[in-house]
């Protein structure tokens, strides 16, 4: 979502490096961004609306600095326009500073600074922060006055304060990511909200924790924990990230880089510790009830996740998207293991679902990308994806991994661990065959055939049925295409007058027990004038479109997704959109 970005060192070319910084966020979206450097003259300012996009620093015509901080925004409190972008002054203009996350309590600590002669000039929750430190260094140092207002502070959130006074930066965290990475100089930092943003300058990186405070100067670095209120020390972890990993290469944009990834990143799933699956499957075991949770994309991962246990080890497992977990924390108990699955591992509905489970006493697995987020560190078990950074908003070789790693799982529950392995090896390599440019330009033929149309729909029965949903995501995120997914046998009982002549309908019909079925309800929309697309290892009469995907079995889930991915990223390409970045989309959800 918002992303922060800040340096202090000897380089006294602070501003520059925080715009580069920041349009190495980019892929997180925003709407607005901004600056601010303390130079000689004090603190300047400088912000905008819209992308940073080819901004060059030089452009901006910024003094000299080293220590400086910037954001960008994604608007939450207030609309998107200059007042509203960070960072904030203070009352007396001598702190500034940068937020993600939300405070919940600022409009009762807004109405009372007003009331003490107060005027705020945006409409934002973070302004309120800035003047609530104000009030509290008029008799505390900067550092004490920031700790005071970390503690009055509710909500999730992420800060990072400068003051006019002092070459120092603070930065506290509850519930959004900070990390600081060490740089190369002596006494050389940069703190962000995603490694990605200071990669190219170093792999040594210090994670903030929950209630954790930093004070950055050129003499010292100092941890504290502020709810505690005791000092503590903090580990430099080399990361093994590469630079390339993290940058669109030879792609012309993130969305195909990462699906032609997929070649690569199923092995990297499969290739799990076995004990931390079997690990896991012991926990599905124990549990008397057992949830799978996510969002978006995720919680479709973790419907299809429903369809794979009901199937293999015949286990219930019920699915909750994040926001939604709450409803039913009746039932949830210390008996209950909760599986998260994320990308980010920020999702804050996810996170919260998490907090539940826990204050019930509930065991948590997670299986997620970022292996530092909070997700991760929250849980008891982490199953790491190992897709690497995914960058572009819609999510595609996060989606395939996680799927693996349900699949494994399921066959682990089995006790077929070994079996599960196989299967995906066999799936990984013949998702290796598929994506050539051959098949791109074969999808690509369709995407312009069906580039305008108004609707289109993707039908699917048994596990293939959250695929269909998490297509219509696809569809919708990146094309702005009206797509909807639907169970194939729910259409007679409504959807079906939604088609008309030539309306697209995508069929996903694998080699399966349902095939005869779905290929029946195909026949019935093909009756009112719909157009078949058939994603299936075997072409019918149906299909006016055949997309051939390999039989892999009980990892038809996986393959029937790729093409799909492919096909949204062309269109948005042909209809002009930024598939990496969807207009009031970000890649990680931390609000709730
Ligand atoms: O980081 P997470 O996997 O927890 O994110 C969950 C959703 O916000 C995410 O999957 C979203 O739906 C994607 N944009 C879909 O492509």
């Amino acid at each position: 979502m918002c992303g922060i970005f800040a340096y202090l060192g000897p380089k006294n070319t602070a501003s520059e490096m925080v715009i580069e910084g920041l349009k190495r966020l980019e892929y997180r979206g925003y709407d607005s961004w901004g600056i601010a450097s303390k130079t000689e003259q004090g603190i300047e300012i400088h912000k905008e609306v819209g992308k940073i996009g080819e901004i060059k620093p030089t452009d901006l015509n910024l003094s000299s600095s080293n220590l400086a901080i910037g954001h960008s925004r994604w608007a939450t409190h207030g609309g998107v326009n200059k007042r509203n972008a960070h960072p904030h002054f203070s009352e007396n203009k001598e702190i500034v500073l940068v937020h993600n996350g939300i405070f919940e309590n600022y409009l009762e600590i807004k109405n009372h600074l007003k009331k003490i002669g107060h005027n705020f000039v945006s409409e934002t929750d973070t302004e309120v922060i800035a003047h609530l430190i104000e009030e509290y260094s008029k008799v505390h140092t900067f550092e004490e006055s920031v700790h005071l207002a970390t503690k009055e502070i509710e909500g999730r959130y992420a800060i990072v304060v400068i003051s006019k006074e002092e070459n120092k930066i603070i930065a506290a965290r509850k519930g959004s990511p900070l990390i600081i990475g060490v740089g190369n100089d002596p006494n050389e930092y940069y703190i962000a909200s995603d490694i990605p943003a200071f990669l190219p300058y170093t792999k040594k990186v210090i994670y903030l924790d929950d209630n954790q405070m930093v004070t950055l100067t050129n003499e010292e670095l100092k941890f504290i924990d502020f709810e505690k209120e005791q000092e503590i020390e903090k580990r430099i972890i080399e990361i093994d990230w590469d630079i390339e990993s993290a940058e669109k290469g030879a792609f012309p944009h993130f969305m195909i880089k990462e699906i032609m990834e997929q070649k690569d990143t199923l092995s990297r799933a499969i290739n799990q510790e076995q004990d931390d699956i079997k690990k896991v499957a012991k926990e599905i075991e124990k549990a008397e009830r057992i949830y799978l949770v996510g969002c978006g994309t995720a919680g479709k991962v973790c419907m299809v996740g429903e369809y794979l246990f009901a199937k293999i080890p015949k286990i219930k497992v019920n699915f909750a998207f994040g926001s939604e977990l709450q409803n039913f924390k009746e039932f949830i108990t210390k008996k209950t293991l909760l599986i998260c699955v994320s990308q980010s591992g920020e999702t804050a509905d996810t996170l919260e679902a998490i907090e539940i489970a826990k204050e019930k006493g509930a065991k948590v697995v997670s299986i997620v990308n970022v292996e530092s987020s909070t997700m991760a560190r929250a849980s008891d078990i982490v199953l790491p994806i190992k897709a690497g950074p995914e960058k572009a908003v819609a999510s595609t070789k996060a989606t395939t991994s996680q799927l693996a790693i349900l699949t494994m799982l399921a066959h682990a529950c089995n006790g077929g661990i070994q079996n599960g392995k196989q299967l995906l090896i066999n799936t990984a390599s013949q998702i290796n065959d598929m994506l050539n440019p051959r098949y791109e330009e074969y999808i690509h033929n369709l995407a312009e055939e069906i580039k305008d149309v108004e609707s289109m729909y993707i039908i699917g029965r048994g596990s293939n049925y959250p695929i269909a949903l998490e297509a219509a995501i696809k569809l919708q995120e990146v094309s702005y295409i009206h797509a909807e997914g639907f169970a194939a046998g729910e259409l007679k009982h409504g959807p079906i007058a939604l088609i008309s002549e030539n309306t697209p309908v995508i069929t996903l019909a694998p080699n399966d027990e349902l095939r005869k079925e779905i290929i029946s309800n195909a026949t019935e929309i093909k009756a009112r004038g719909g157009y078949i697309i058939g994603i299936s290892p075997t072409n019918h009469e149906v299909f006016d479109f055949w997309i051939r995907v390999p039989d892999v079995g009980h990892s038809s889930p996986i393959v029937n997704i790729i093409p799909i991915q492919i096909l949204a990223y062309q269109l948005a390409v042909l209809r002009k959109n930024n598939p990496d970045m969807p207009r009031n989309l970000a890649k990680s959800v931390t609000v709730k």
